[in-house]
């Protein structure tokens, strides 16, 4: 009989691998135990904090033999913050991880087995991040440690493009000389083309925030506009862009474009009459696709991004997309003759009445884009009763974290 495991207590353990949030995996007199911040193959004596029915959590009490791909962390505040998971990792195994993690997944949950599968794209893993969101407390700015509002101050971010970090060190030095103002929330995106949006709410006397934002194109102080135009400018493979506060727009631009030529090269040689981009955001993947075909029809739900993909529309002349503003969900039993679906849903995946009109519908082929290779390989176990996986094309979109943007390409049976 096997001696139950207890809290507090230190083992000695060798990590045999990682789960899919980047946690070492290891068994305990017959318990599973996830490790923080344990690589695979680590020796080391666990403390176990948490003990739950099916399994326990445990951190590293004392490193015995590290791992030879084990990091120091770039960053300070990252045993706290949590925005970063796996940055005591080096690159190229949490590419090889983030590859594993999708191939087990959708053998797991799809029973997708020797599909054809692309080596993940992955460069760059700091400062990379083209938008940050700051939390504010008392003076303080920094991330609310995840899944709680705990605010961590932080002063610089290592992941976050370095022109960002100098706006928002200019945004502390403007508290730390004006100690009357308060900030709540703060939110800075960069385009490629050096133009720069601060969305700030928070008791702030205008006339001394704003000689700190000098480098900024677009700012907005409690959702009014009080700098430049509404928006920032945005170009992707020649193809101009508006973007507001709150249109959704891909994070890390280099593997945005990665991701969409994948996308686009599928479409190039396709004779398609009707495309759906479902879940189109500002109408990036659409618009970049319907040079290739003949007619594509976009579903978002949020106007500001509809507003944003119509004004696309118009500046570079594209005359065969039309966006339509409402949940996919409410709209997807309007449609009928689709050649070809995109998909692009948030983390929770397509729901289950999407799911069946998309069968329903037999387009020829479709394309999911994913953001949680959870939910992906859910839905995938779904289309593959009638659809056969062609490419399955990981990216790395988001470096030091366990997340990874993937797409796929199926084609009718
Ligand atoms: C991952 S983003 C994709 C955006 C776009 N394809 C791109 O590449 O920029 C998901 C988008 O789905 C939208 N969304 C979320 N739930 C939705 C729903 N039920 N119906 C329509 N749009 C939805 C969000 O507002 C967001 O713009």
């Amino acid at each position: 009989m096997l001696e139950e495991l207890q809290l507090n207590h230190e083992y000695d353990v060798t990590i045999t691998k990682q789960d899919h949030f980047g946690q070492g995996l290891v068994k305990v007199n017959n318990m599973l135990v996830f490790v923080k911040n344990a690589l695979p193959e680590e020796v080391c004596k666990i403390e176990i904090m948490d003990i739950k029915k099916a399994f326990a959590t445990a951190r590293i009490g004392k490193m015995i033999v590290a791992s030879k791909f084990r990091v120091e962390p770039n960053c300070p505040y990252y045993a706290v913050c949590g925005g970063c998971h796996i940055m005591h990792e080096e690159y190229s195994k949490q590419l090889e991880f983030k590859e594993q993690k999708i191939k087990e997944l959708l053998e797991r949950f799809a029973g997708l087995k020797d599909v054809c599968f692309y080596p993940i794209v992955g460069d760059k893993p700091f400062y990379y991040r083209n938008k940050v969101v700051f939390h504010g407390k008392e003076n303080q700015l920094g991330f609310y440690q995840e899944k709680t509002n705990h605010l961590v101050p932080v002063k610089t971010c290592v992941i976050t493009e370095k022109p960002l970090n100098k706006i928002y060190h200019e945004i502390q030095k403007f508290l730390l000389e004006h100690p009357s103002n308060t900030i709540e929330h703060l939110m800075i995106r960069k385009t490629s083309l050096h133009q720069i949006l601060v969305d700030i709410e928070g008791t702030i006397t205008l006339t001394e925030l704003l000689p700190y934002l000098e480098e900024a194109t677009t700012i907005y102080c409690n959702h009014q506009l009080v700098k430049g135009n509404p928006f920032v400018e945005e170009s992707i493979l020649g193809i101009q862009f508006k973007i507001y506060p709150s249109s959704f727009f891909q994070v890390n631009y280099e593997m945005m474009l990665v991701l969409y030529r994948i996308i686009m090269n599928f479409y190039q040689n396709k004779e398609y009459h009707k495309v759906l981009d479902l879940y189109c955001g500002t109408g990036t993947i659409g618009i970049l696709v319907s040079s290739y075909v003949e007619q594509v029809i976009g579903v978002e739900k949020e106007s500001a991004s509809i507003i944003a993909a119509n004004s696309c529309k118009d500046i570079n002349r594209i005359s065969n997309i039309t966006f339509i503003e409402g949940k996919v969900e409410d709209q997807i039993d309007s449609f009928q003759d689709v050649d070809s679906i995109i998909v692009d849903p948030p983390r929770s995946g397509l729901d289950h009445h999407t799911l069946e009109i998309i069968l329903n519908l037999q387009p020829a082929t479709i394309t999911y884009i994913s953001c949680d290779p959870v939910t992906l390989a859910r839905d995938l176990k779904t289309l593959v009763a009638d659809y056969e996986v062609l490419e399955v094309h990981p990216v790395d979109m988001f470096p030091n974290t366990y997340h990874v943007e993937t797409v796929v390409f199926l084609e009718r049976k």
